[in-house]
């Protein structure tokens, strides 16, 4: 868990970048820190691993106070990737990836073997392992920045823009590929956009921020998107052309799950700790249920769906994040999760510049 109490950062010349800011980055999650340009994103994860020091506040690790650390050993609990990967260009990818560990102490054959593991967990041919990184692309060049901060198997990882560097199709597979590594690694993250399509993707938890940090909303993807708190929210949510693209893009490969339902004549096998639906005799969505409580309302939409923005009022409406699919009778297909009509959306996401 990574905690920010009242941190406030002014540098020299006067500048405010980071006022009073407090947060909980909880462990094995990812949370998501967006905004505009120059709101102090980038300053707020340099005072995580003390590359800045705060003017006023306290930054924990699980617990522990980074103030009263050792800045070296510090830095090994913490991987940090930042946009343009940052890789020593007169080093091999290899060495690019072993640097970190080689300083711990780590004999030289074991910090290569797990560099090559790490460059098949990061979708990179071995091949790679003797290139400069002149020699790779934006998204091959990411790639090793991941594999990198990975190699000393941290708790923590900060990420600094980590994908935008590269074109959107790339960046869609190197998310998808990153959220795929992060079941795996279950790391605590803290990661920095600007892009609110990527966040809503990515973050367990999103943290919005305005001027000098100032927090607008924080909570998951889900309250966002639905309860956004205010205008700040609403524009951002809705500038973002990721967002906006729901009302175009097709929900052709959206995938439904078989569940969670019954029959309403089942009930009692529902599991009373989670929204299930419930389907009449006719095989129709006839509500929620969740142990007593029942939601009527169902927005069921009919598959194939017209469009993704369609696809997300409906997983917007349910309960539990989970849109309900019906054929053209009204008859129950299936249920789809609102990250999936996300990482469909998210395809064609564009940075956001700030409100205009
Ligand atoms: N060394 C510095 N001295 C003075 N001001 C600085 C310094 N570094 C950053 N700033 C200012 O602090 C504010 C926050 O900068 P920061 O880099 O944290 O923003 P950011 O949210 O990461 O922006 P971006 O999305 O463009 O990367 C900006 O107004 C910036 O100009
Ligand atoms: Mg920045």
């Amino acid at each position: 868990m990574i905690e920010l109490q009242h941190v406030t950062k002014r540098y020299p010349d006067g500048t405010e970048a980071v006022k009073d800011l407090s947060f909980t980055a909880p462990t094995g999650q990812i949370t998501a820190l967006v905004g505009p340009s120059g709101c102090g994103k980038t300053t707020t994860l340099r005072m995580i691993n003390r590359l800045i020091e705060p003017t006023e506040g306290t930054i924990l690790l699980d617990g522990d106070d980074v103030t009263r650390q050792d800045k070296v050993a510090l830095r090994r609990r913490i991987g940090y990737v930042i946009q343009s990967a940052g890789l020593m260009p007169h080093k091999r990818v290899l060495a690019n990836i072993t640097t970190v560990p080689r300083l711990m102490g780590v004999k030289k054959a074991e910090c290569e073997a797990r560099a090559r593991e790490l460059l098949d967990l990061v979708g990179l041919d071995q091949s790679f392992a003797d290139r400069f990184p002149a020699q790779l692309s934006g998204g091959q060049s990411q790639r090793v920045g991941v594999a990198r901060a990975l190699a000393a198997d941290p708790p923590f990882m900060l990420m600094d823009e980590p994908f935008s560097a590269v074109d959107p199709i790339v960046r869609q597979q190197l998310q998808q590929e990153f959220l795929a590594l992060q079941k795996r690694v279950a790391k605590t993250i803290v990661l920095v956009t600007h892009d609110i399509a990527e966040a809503l993707l990515l973050g367990d938890q999103i943290v919005v921020l305005g001027q000098a940090a100032a927090i607008e909303q924080q909570g998951t993807p889900y309250e966002l998107l639905s309860n956004p708190a205010n205008e700040f929210v609403s524009d951002f949510l809705g500038r973002s052309r990721g967002y906006q693209a729901l009302g175009f893009e097709q929900a052709g490969d959206l995938p439904l799950q078989p569940g969670p339902v019954v029959r309403a004549s089942d009930l009692g096998r529902a599991d009373p700790r989670r929204w299930t639906l419930i389907l009449d005799d006719g095989g129709r969505p006839a509500g929620w249920q969740r142990g007593t409580e029942h939601r009527a309302a169902i927005a069921a939409i009919r598959f194939p769906a017209e469009s993704l923005r369609v696809c997300l009022d409906s997983a917007l409406a349910g309960p539990s994040g989970l849109g309900v699919a019906v054929d053209a009778d009204g008859v129950f297909r299936g249920t789809f999760r609102l990250g999936d009509v996300l990482a469909q959306a998210a395809f064609d996401s564009q940075p956001w510049e700030g409100p205009q």
